[in-house]
């Protein structure tokens, strides 16, 4: 039995610099025909010049295979010029709030200083990606910036709005009330729970930012994924780090999920009788939000089970050492 995917996306992508980006690139580009590649870099993403250098960089580590790295700038108050001049070179710009997660000190601190550049994105029709977390305690995070997802759909009912790699309950919620909003959700939020994560030895490979929440919160996120949902896409967030960052005092935040990605929704989706989602969530309704007209490239998945490699490099993939049903032809 064959599984047949058309121009798979992975819409939140990490693919860092120099030998991670030599590493991981390929591994996203054998799978996907393209992803939204995220600009916390140890040198934020944020003006034109960076940006095309880095797109540059992606095209020449994902050799032959098509892939079109769709890029990012990490969100500053930008004037309207600026904007202008980079619109045609990006999919979006990346909100994260200063501090909240990897490489995001130069983050936003006051909501209040962007509203001049969010207005200009709204009438350039730019996109708005959101890291959503407050700083407030860890499990409520997320909860708690929905009040400001809320506040940013209100005042610009036509920016489009995407609330990436959402986790809870309340973000599903509040996606049912504002037509502007879309969301990204990770493979590994459809499976795992911060008991897997905390509830017995202290696992570094599936600590990532947002934390996993409760049952009932993946409960949710795999009612509206396999649901069909038509404002939520796939975005893997598969954020690679290499071990001695995870396996230390100080455990970095990230999974690193690209080369397992598709053969493992396969598997979920498969077990959740809903195989005939797996094509909206990659790809088609990604295309619809965002308008986008992918790059071709046809993928096959056979019932053949393969077991996941400890390390790709000097990293630990998500599911390492695990068997999965499927395999990539
Ligand atoms: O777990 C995470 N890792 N969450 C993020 O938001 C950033 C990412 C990274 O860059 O490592
Ligand atoms: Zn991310």
């Amino acid at each position: 039995m064959n599984i047949h995917l058309t121009s798979p996306l992975d819409m939140h992508l990490h693919l860092r610099e120099d030998e991670i980006l030599s590493l991981v690139t390929p591994l996203s580009a054998h799978s996907f025909c393209g992803g939204v590649i995220m600009p916390n870099l140890i040198d934020p993403v944020d003006t034109k010049r960076k940006l095309l250098a880095y797109r540059e960089k992606i095209i020449d580590a994902s050799h032959s295979d098509t892939f079109t790295p769709f890029m990012t700038l990490f969100f500053k108050p930008f004037s309207r010029e600026e904007l202008e001049s980079v619109r045609d070179d990006i999919i979006g710009i990346k909100l994260y709030p200063a501090g909240i997660t990897t490489q995001s000190e130069n983050g936003v601190t006051d909501f209040n200083d962007i509203m001049a550049t969010l207005e200009a994105m709204e009438e350039l029709e730019i996109p708005l990606l959101v890291h959503g977390e407050s700083g407030g305690f860890v499990m409520d995070r997320e909860k708690e910036f929905c009040f400001v997802y809320r506040d940013l759909a209100q005042r610009f009912p036509k920016l489009h709005i995407i609330m990436e790699h959402i986790t809870t309950r309340n973000a599903v919620d509040l996606l049912e009330e504002y037509e502007n909003l879309s969301a990204t959700i990770t493979l590994h939020h459809l499976l795992i729970t911060l008991d897997d994560v905390a509830g017995g030895m202290l696992e570094p490979d599936l600590f990532c930012k947002p934390i996993a929440k409760t049952p009932d919160d993946r409960e949710a996120l795999r009612e509206v994924v396999f649901g069909g949902h038509p404002r939520i896409m796939f975005g893997s967030d598969s954020a690679p780090h290499p071990r001695h960052k995870k396996e230390c005092v100080g455990c970095a935040a990230g999974i690193f999920s690209s080369p397992v990605a598709l053969p493992l929704l396969a598997q979920v989706f498969e077990e959740a009788e809903c195989l005939d989602k797996l094509q909206g969530f990659i790809s088609d309704i990604a295309c619809r939000r965002y308008g986008l007209v992918p790059p071709e490239k046809n993928i096959t998945l056979t019932r053949k089970a393969w077991r996941v490699p400890e390390r790709y490099g000097s990293i630990r993939p998500f599911y390492a050492g695990k068997e999965i049903r499927w395999s990539l032809v």
